[in-house]
């Protein structure tokens, strides 16, 4: 089947709205230093014009390969499965190529997931947590003016794993984090260093929005419990 990869002319010209075909995201990817990137549980990538996911997708899909092999147990797969997810954010301007996006990244992880174990060891938590990552980690924004189409700011959530099996959850307004005002200060390092498309920067004026949600196990994650 062949890939599409326009929706219509008036989008194209309006927005500049062209997926990538397949091939060449491979061939991208396949590049030395970002291959590193993706053989990593916690280095992050962040694609500001994520379109329906060329991109987000196939990473996720290498980065589980990656997590399957880095862990040692079970338990450490499912943890492993939910920080890789973690390290992948996007932000799309219209709203049905979000939906889709969101779509293909809860496609993927599923269907990997439920390859990789069998029934005896699948936990629903870990679904219901990872549609939790994926709905807070691509957003629905203007990477530009950083704010969504109802003018509130991006906001995004720092995943830090604590421990053997916790995750500290933050939110951070996406201004904040590209202009480096964050608290943890680990949020900008990672989405300066990884980026694969970085926004221009901008004078927009936007105070700091942090929120702190409770210490929880990865697999709790979806109770989404703030402090
Ligand atoms: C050339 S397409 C690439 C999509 C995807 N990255 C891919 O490779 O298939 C550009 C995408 O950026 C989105 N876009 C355009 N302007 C944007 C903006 N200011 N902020 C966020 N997304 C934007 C469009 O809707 C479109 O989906």
């Amino acid at each position: 089947m062949s890939e599409k990869i326009i929706k219509s002319a008036d989008r194209v010209k309006d927005i500049g709205e062209v997926f990538t075909p397949k091939k060449t995201v491979d061939f991208m990817l396949d590049q030395p230093e970002i291959k590193a990137k993706v053989n990593s549980l916690t280095a992050t990538f962040l694609e500001p014009s994520a379109g329906e996911g060329a991109f987000l997708v196939e990473l996720l899909r290498r980065k589980l390969v990656y997590a399957k092999k880095a862990s040692k147990s079970i338990a450490e797969m499912q943890n492993n499965f939910l920080l890789a997810l973690s390290t992948l954010y996007g932000i799309e301007l219209m709203e049905d190529n979000v939906e889709m996006l969101v779509m293909n990244m809860n496609n993927v992880f599923r269907d990997t997931y439920f390859k990789a174990f069998n029934p005896k060891e699948r936990n629903n938590k870990i679904l219901k947590s990872a549609q939790t990552i994926i709905s807070a980690n691509m957003a629905q924004g203007d990477a530009l003016t950083k704010k969504t189409s109802t003018g509130a700011d991006i906001v995004f959530s720092e995943w830090k794993s604590i421990g053997k099996d916790k995750v500290q959850r933050t939110e951070y307004s996406f201004a904040a984090i590209a202009k480096g005002e964050t608290a943890s200060g680990t949020v900008r390092p990672h989405y300066e260093q990884l980026s694969l498309l970085e926004p221009s920067p901008d004078q927009t004026e936007s105070k700091p929005l942090e929120k702190h949600y409770k210490l929880v196990k990865w697999e709790d994650i979806y109770k989404q419990i703030t402090e």
